[in-house]
């Protein structure tokens, strides 16, 4: 796709409508009917998800606002010990480079081929440096890249956690993915290895009923449907570093917290559907608040059930982590699922790889998790196993390269 497409709340997305349209354009052309027609549809929808490019040069990486893909995949990086400041400007002009070819279909120079003829499909690859980065480089840590705090309940393995890099690849297809990951992990030799690496998804292009509907997580929730969207009131001052931001290399970045959140599904499915709902405070099927209304209807956090409690309750979800429990902290979440097989105790090992943009994660994250892991009835079914934050530096201009502002400045 052209630009990164807003998803609308209950609309379709003119891109949508338009493939929509090509579609019945292909299934009415020609007497081919049943499963040819079925399989001319399919073509014809693999191809034009292969087409679609989010355009990786702007004011901002283009991962912080293109809405969720198919495919979302994380890897840190830590460098070689001895790694010094030209090594890192090296490989982040070699990463810029590859990456600009490879959100535009390209082959990068020494294509190892694994994605030959899979066009984009909407490939967003977008860098982000931790503190320790920082530290190596000496450069100043900024505020907003002080640790995460411990928070109640957390089970954090720390060598899958943090970085000096950290990356999150997204795309229409797993393929796209994993040969992105390959070429900028092999471009990294001798400078920074992985450290670790997450696989999550969402739902597929075509499964839902309309494009840019949102996503159901691994308990079957719509996960998104309060989200910020670009050009509501305050959007920018929450989730983007402004103009006058610190540090300058920062402006127009973002704050990057990622965590792996285990998911206790087989206690959560002892829950009757009616409890589960009542632990976040929406709709199961249509994701709409207890307080009324439909999927996009605001919160009302005031209003009582014909019983006098409160319709969403005092320890739901939503009620804790909504901005105006929380002093207004608001932030962009990006959740991709992970579901890596099963436990010895015999549990899923399955959950979120939740992800959250801002513009100060002391003011976003940390705010709200403070109120989370203490009165978020959620909270008793899940646990977090990892923790990371990074500083997401702005797009890059069509002849420099991520992070040039931080380099050049040292
Ligand atoms: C696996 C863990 C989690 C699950 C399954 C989950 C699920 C959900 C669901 C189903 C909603 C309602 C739909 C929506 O607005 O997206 C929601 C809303 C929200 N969640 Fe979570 N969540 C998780 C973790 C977190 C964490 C760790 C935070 C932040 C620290 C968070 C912050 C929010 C916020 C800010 C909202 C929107 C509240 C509003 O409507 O104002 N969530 N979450």
């Amino acid at each position: 796709m052209s630009a990164p497409e807003r998803r609308r709340p209950g609309g379709f997305t003119r891109r949508g409508v338009l493939a929509m349209t090509s579609l019945a354009g292909v299934a009415a052309a020609g007497a081919v009917g049943g499963d040819a027609a079925a399989s001319a549809l399919g073509g014809e929808r693999a191809r034009e998800i292969g087409r679609r490019r989010v355009p990786f040069d702007g004011p901002h990486q283009a991962g912080v606002l293109a809405p969720p893909a198919a495919h979302g995949w994380f890897a840190a990086f830590d460098l070689r010990p001895g790694a010094d400041r030209a090594q890192v400007a090296t490989l982040l002009r070699r990463w810029t480079g590859e990456a600009r070819r490879l959100t535009a279909g390209e082959p990068v120079p020494g294509d190892d081929a694994m994605a030959t003829g899979y066009g984009a499909s909407s490939l967003t690859i977008t860098v982000g440096f931790g503190a320790s980065l920082l530290r190596r480089l000496g450069a100043p840590v900024p505020g907003e890249l002080q640790p995460i705090p411990p928070f109640p309940h957390d089970d954090l393995d720390e060598g899958r956690g943090d970085g000096d890099l950290g990356v999150l690849f997204t795309a229409g297809d797993a393929i796209v993915v994993a040969h992105a990951l390959r070429t900028l992990t092999r471009s990294a030799r001798g400078t920074a290895s992985v450290r670790w690496q997450m696989t999550g998804f969402n739902p597929a292009d075509g499964v839902t009923a309309e494009r840019g509907s949102t996503s159901r997580n691994l308990m079957g929730q719509l996960d998104g449907t309060g989200n910020p969207r670009p050009g509501d009131p305050g959007f920018d001052a929450h989730v983007l570093v402004g103009p006058g931001g610190d540090p300058a290399w920062m402006r127009g970045g973002s704050y990057l917290v990622f965590r792996r959140i285990r998911m206790l599904l087989d206690t959560w499915d002892t829950l009757p559907r009616e409890r589960q709902e009542q632990v976040i405070g929406r709709r199961k099927d249509t994701g709409a608040p207890l307080s009324g209304g439909t999927e996009f209807t605001p919160l009302d956090l005031d209003r009582q059930n014909p019983d006098g409690g409160l319709a969403i309750g005092p320890g739901a979800h939503v009620r804790q982590a909504s901005p105006a429990s929380n002093s207004g902290a608001t932030i962009l979440r990006k959740g991709y699922s992970y579901f890596d097989g099963y436990r010895a105790d015999g549990a899923p090992d399955a959950g979120l790889l939740f992800m959250a943009f801002q513009r100060d994660p002391r003011d976003g994250f940390t705010r709200i998790q403070q109120r989370l892991a203490l009165a978020d009835e959620l909270s008793r079914f899940l646990s977090h196993e990892s923790s990371a934050l990074f500083a997401v530096p702005p797009g890059a201009g069509p002849h420099g390269y991520l992070g040039q502002g931080l380099l050049d400045g040292l």
